[in-house]
């Protein structure tokens, strides 16, 4: 099957997409729509046939008992023993979902109630720091427990009307110091946001933060909460359990933000803002469990992501969103998919022969400016991926939104027509002539036929927005069931943490005997210059 897949591949190369996009029936095939949600990808070099192939794929692997194993709570995290049930999160008005024979619903919800309680308190004043009304949110946490919500808050800025959100994450002083700069502890609430309540970052910089509390506020805990799975440790911690938040294992780190690690986005947007996104969410799992493969949008997006990476043989995707409050959206899939597919043997331990792609990327039009160059013009073949919304927030700028949209479908369309050598040759004629205007030419060519997706919506809604994120869960899921891959463990972070442990003594003392000579000069050099 995979040899037949690069054959066509192979088969492709002299096919221009153009010509595709010419065939009747095409935009029929090659879109897909979810409520106001459209993939386009129509610009890629895929025909019907490999389709055909690729809907194949799915179905040598299993991909739909798979899928069903994970809806229904099945341990398909093999390694570590657990279901991956992030779905029962935003299931709000679905049916029960059993875990080991119980229903985990009752659970979920009553969660989200006491998380719309609180938020609702902190946000009307209710709840209050010792210096009155909360101004100011600071969410402690690292990875999932940081980039979900974080994103999310920059994406519903429009929505966002309750206090400044402020997201820490790294271990580097700057961060919790620039942070704690612009905040007062006495109006101050700090989140802190780890599954395990272990994660060395987090727990670092969670303790440099009740120090600046207690230094200004009689009650520090009272002005602590934590979203966590363990609630020994957050008690341990000195956080009541009234303002405790959590949830189970079968909650992802990097598919948690819609639980209680999506609370500062909830304080932030509002309970009811919160739930819209979860309903998109939810209306993006019931069209994945439902739908034929063909109009399956998360199939569909993986089936041409595994198209452009192991068959083509692409090694990274760029994901340019043409909305700037999408501009954390990269980051976050970085983790969604690199850290849930970046892996190296199947679930039975056998080498991958190519796991998932390096996924990148920013914001149009600012990415233009940067490294569109070599997505145009570069030796390797990046396949993009666009996003782009009918209109912004702005009504009094759509003007603005127009010159946005123009530049997302204008960078498609370039990148699939390219100019040929005459083209070239025209363009400088009146400026150029001889072995000159070859030279200055040749610069002006653009091999074209490089593949795109183009993802549409009306608006960036709470709603939209969910259904983004569940798209790419989704997507993720078939990419890695399809490899036979484990996507929802993550051993490969282990090693740099365990040897950063160890090289905590190191650096203080500058004692580094016994490590390698580069680790060695790296240490003495650093310690000369002050460490
Ligand atoms: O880096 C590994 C990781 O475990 C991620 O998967 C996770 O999102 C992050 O660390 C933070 O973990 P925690 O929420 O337990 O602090």
């Amino acid at each position: 099957m995979w040899d037949a897949l690069k054959a066509r591949a192979e088969a492709a190369r002299d096919r221009r997409i153009e010509d595709l996009l010419a065939e009747p029936g095409r935009m029929e095939t090659f879109a897909t729509t979810v409520g106001g949600l459209r993939l386009d990808f129509a610009k890629t070099n895929i025909d019907a046939e490999t389709l055909q192939d690729l809907i194949g794929l799915l179905e040598a692997t299993g991909v739909a008992e798979k899928r069903e194993a994970m809806f229904t709570g099945q341990p398909i995290n093999e390694t570590e023993g657990r279901a991956v049930l992030h779905t029962a999160l935003r299931n709000i008005d679905g049916g029960p979902v059993t875990v080991d024979g119980t229903d985990v619903m009752p659970g979920v919800l009553k969660t989200l109630d006491r998380m719309a309680e609180f938020a609702g308190a902190v946000r009307d004043g209710s709840f209050k720091g010792q210096g009155g009304k909360i101004t100011d949110v600071i969410n402690i946490g690292i990875g999932g427990s940081d980039l979900g919500p974080k994103m999310g808050a920059i994406a519903l800025a429009p929505y966002h009307d309750g206090p400044r959100c402020h997201f820490v994450s790294n271990v580097d002083p700057a961060d919790i110091a620039d942070a704690l700069r612009a905040c007062d502890p006495a109006t101050t609430l700090v989140i802190v946001a780890s599954k395990t309540f272990t994660t060395i970052e987090t727990m670092t910089n969670a303790r440099t933060a009740k120090a600046w509390m207690g230094e200004a506020v009689n009650d520090t805990g009272a002005q602590f909460a934590a979203l966590s799975s363990a609630l020994d440790k957050t008690a341990d911690f000195g956080i009541a359990p009234s303002r405790v938040f959590g949830f189970e294992d079968w909650v992802g780190g990097r598919y948690s933000m819609w639980g209680p690690i999506g609370l500062p986005l909830m304080i932030a947007v509002g309970p009811e803002a919160f739930r819209a996104f979860l309903r998109g969410g939810q209306a993006m799992d019931r069209h994945f469990r439902a739908a034929e493969w063909r109009e399956n949008m998360p199939a569909l997006m993986a089936l041409v992501g595994i198209w452009h990476n192991q068959v083509c043989g692409y090694p990274t995707r760029a994901v340019l969103p043409y909305d700037n409050r999408l501009a954390r959206l990269p980051a976050y899939l970085q983790q969604l998919e690199m850290e849930s597919n970046g892996k190296g043997v199947t679930m039975e331990g056998a080498p991958v022969e190519t796991s998932g792609p390096v996924v990148w990327g920013e914001p149009g039009t600012n990415g233009q400016h940067a490294f569109y160059q070599l997505i145009h013009q570069g030796t390797q073949v990046v396949p993009c991926e666009f996003l782009v919304a009918a209109r912004g927030h702005e009504d009094d700028l759509h003007h603005q939104h127009l010159l946005l949209v123009a530049n997302c479908l204008a960078q498609s369309e370039a990148l699939m027509r390219g100019r040929t050598l005459d083209e070239a040759r025209e363009k400088v004629a009146g400026k150029f002539e001889g072995a000159e205007l070859e030279r200055q030419a040749a610069h002006r060519v653009f091999p074209g036929n490089r593949p795109s997706v183009t993802l549409t919506y009306p608006q960036l809604t709470p709603e939209i927005l969910g259904m983004i994120v569940a798209l790419y869960e989704h997507r993720v899921f078939v990419e890695g069931a399809v490899l036979g891959i484990n996507s929802y463990d993550q051993w490969g972070v282990e090693l740099g943490k365990e040897l950063a442990t160890a090289l905590g003594p190191v650096v203080e003392s500058g004692d580094a005997q016994g490590k390698d000579a580069s680790t060695a000069a790296l240490v003495a050099v650093l310690k000369a210059h002050g460490l």
